[in-house]
């Protein structure tokens, strides 16, 4: 993966889920409400701001796993672009909008696949932007998503209606045949 392109919710809720477990205030393994959980997400967001940064709270030791303590620690670039729906929002999240477009222009550029994973927004606003040619995978739960990327002009992407973390956890097993075929023989 060369670069991550989202909006404040994915990065809010990685680091939720990677400072307390929760998603929300709900515990991501046993799908319960933990006691006290409304108050996780701010806090989060909170402590990101007091590091400084999401790198800076990766430095410091206090963002320890994760989707973006994997982009730091691997050097994969991410962009998060805003939108007024966003809590916080994180310092690393670029409110003005311009800026977010010409970064997600800028790290897309020479792309030969993109995959879009739930989140109308992102992936209808990243169509717009990319050429011909390049490959585009839609992944979304709800078939009028993929139907109105294709509607908006990005006829290229192929559609895949189905739950993301069904189709992560299959992409990530047929990844693993790739790189560590003996991993696989061990595992099947
Ligand atoms: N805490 C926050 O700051 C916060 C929270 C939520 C959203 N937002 C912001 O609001 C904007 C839009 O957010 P968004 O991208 O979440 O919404 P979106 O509506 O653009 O996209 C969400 C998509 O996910 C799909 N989906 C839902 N569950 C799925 C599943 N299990 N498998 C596959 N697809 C599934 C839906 O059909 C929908 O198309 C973004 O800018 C985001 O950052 C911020």
């Amino acid at each position: 993966m060369q670069a991550l392109l989202g909006g404040n919710a994915i990065a809010v809720h990685d680091i939720e889920q990677s400072l307390m477990g929760t998603s929300l205030g709900m515990d991501m393994k046993r799908g319960v409400s933990v006691r006290g959980g409304h108050r996780h997400h701010l806090k989060a967001i909170n402590t990101i701001c007091r590091c400084g940064s999401i790198a800076q709270a990766v430095e410091q030791g206090v963002l320890t796993t994760g989707i973006f303590y994997e982009c730091i620690h691997k050097g994969v670039p991410f962009s998060l672009a805003g939108s007024i729906r966003d809590d916080g929002p994180l310092p690393d999240t670029k409110m003005n909008l311009l800026e977010a477009q010409a970064d997600y222009a800028r790290l897309i550029q020479g792309a030969d696949m993109i995959l879009m994973l739930s989140s109308m927004l992102h992936s209808i606003g990243v169509g717009n932007m990319t050429p011909a040619g390049v490959k585009m995978v839609c992944v979304d739960i709800n078939p009028a998503v993929v139907t109105k990327l294709s509607d908006r002009g990005s006829v290229e992407s192929i559609g895949v209606v189905t739950d993301v973390g069904l189709f992560l956890s299959l992409l990530v097993q047929q990844l693993s045949k790739l790189t560590s075929p003996y991993q696989v023989s061990q595992t099947v």
